[in-house]
């Protein structure tokens, strides 16, 4: 099996950008799998409605029966491979990776974050940025999508998109503008990497 398997901790709102892409075939792959980072996450759920192989990868447990992050990391390499994937995606998922997975799929695994090149890595970035505004540090955020490395939201831009921020307007109303940015930029990164254009 090939296709892509998407790496996720949460909601899962990305996850299903593909998944809906994928099915109405403007996405010309498959997903050969989800891998979750939390038993419970919402996009496991996501993944099941769209008969999609799932995969729980607990960091807690890894270190319950006596390993660490390293052990982790190498488990999920090999969790992931099983599926053969053109391309790993991380969308939501929440640990940094080290080179122990990052060799074994070299120059193929893209991570999603809500803001641009080397601002506000980590978590919480659109709230950050949101605050960065009303400071007038700021006057716009953006959505990237960027090739691995093992640093926080770091490496090799794949595709970006500004925000503009608006005076008056809520930090509600601009994760829900930064998400939508998201779900259609998630698809393209996906699309020009498996077409070898970056
Ligand atoms: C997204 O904002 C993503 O950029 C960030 O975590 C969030 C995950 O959202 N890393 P979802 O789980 O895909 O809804």
């Amino acid at each position: 099996m090939s296709g892509i398997v998407v790496l996720i901790s949460g909601n899962g709102s990305n996850l299903q950008a593909l998944i809906d892409s994928v099915a109405a075939g403007d996405l010309d792959t498959e997903i050969a799998a989800v891998v979750s980072s939390d038993p419970d996450a919402y996009g496991l759920t996501r993944a099941e409605r769209a008969g999609i192989p799932t995969e729980v990868m607990d960091l807690r447990n890894v270190l319950a029966d006596g390993g660490n992050r390293l052990a982790f990391d190498v488990e999920l390499a090999g969790v992931v491979a099983g599926y053969h994937p053109d391309l790993v995606v991380l969308a939501g998922w929440m640990l940094v990776l080290s080179e122990a997975f990052l060799e074994h799929f070299p120059g193929k695994v893209i991570n999603l974050h809500p803001a641009l090149p080397g601002t506000f890595p980590g978590t919480h970035a659109i709230e950050r940025a949101y605050t960065a505004f009303q400071q007038g540090e700021i006057t716009q955020t953006g959505v990237m999508v960027h090739r691995v490395i093992p640093e926080v939201d770091a490496g090799p831009v794949v595709t970006l998109e500004r925000v503009p921020i608006f005076p008056g307007e809520s930090l509600d109303d601009l994760e829900k503008r930064i998400h939508e940015v998201e779900h259609n930029l998630i698809v393209a990164a996906v699309d020009l990497s498996l077409r070898g254009e970056v």
